[in-house]
């Protein structure tokens, strides 16, 4: 069973953004797999870094949409990004140095919560202002 699994109350009212987060939380999934079925340290490795790269290419990207559509909190949005991919380097580092079954587990949960609170609740925010933009 995935992990995580996109559901219809998830959308943000943006096609191309739905899209990435479903991207990620399938990058997210494939992660949470090769970790269960003991992949090893370098595809387990290779996959988080992939979902590294797919956060930066979607953080621009909506961070474009939401400058695009005016959206007012940008900026503090832009910020909570930021911190965000910090956040991500770092747990990297961490998971290199202590990959063990207690690690990891506290490693999922975190990602789980990380990416659906953010979709759920700082994503879900620009809604009303970024879906008018993608019917226009
Ligand atoms: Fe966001
Ligand atoms: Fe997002």
């Amino acid at each position: 069973m995935a992990f995580i699994a996109w559901r219809d109350d998830m959308s943000v009212g943006v096609p191309v953004l739905d899209d990435d987060h479903k991207t990620l939380i399938n990058l997210l999934n494939d992660y949470v797999d090769a970790l269960d079925n003991e992949e090893g340290l370098f595809v387990t490795d290779t996959i988080f870094t992939a979902l590294g790269q797919y956060i930066d290419t979607h953080f621009r990207r909506e961070e474009g949409i939401m400058a695009e559509a005016g959206y007012p909190d940008l900026e503090a949005h832009k910020a909570v990004h930021a911190r965000m991919e910090a956040q991500f380097g770092d747990l990297r580092d961490r998971f290199l140095l202590d990959p063990s079954d207690a690690a990891q587990d506290r490693l999922k949960d975190f990602l789980h919560d990380w990416l659906t609170d953010h979709i759920l609740k700082t994503d879900m925010a620009y809604k009303p202002v970024c879906s008018k933009l993608s019917k226009t």
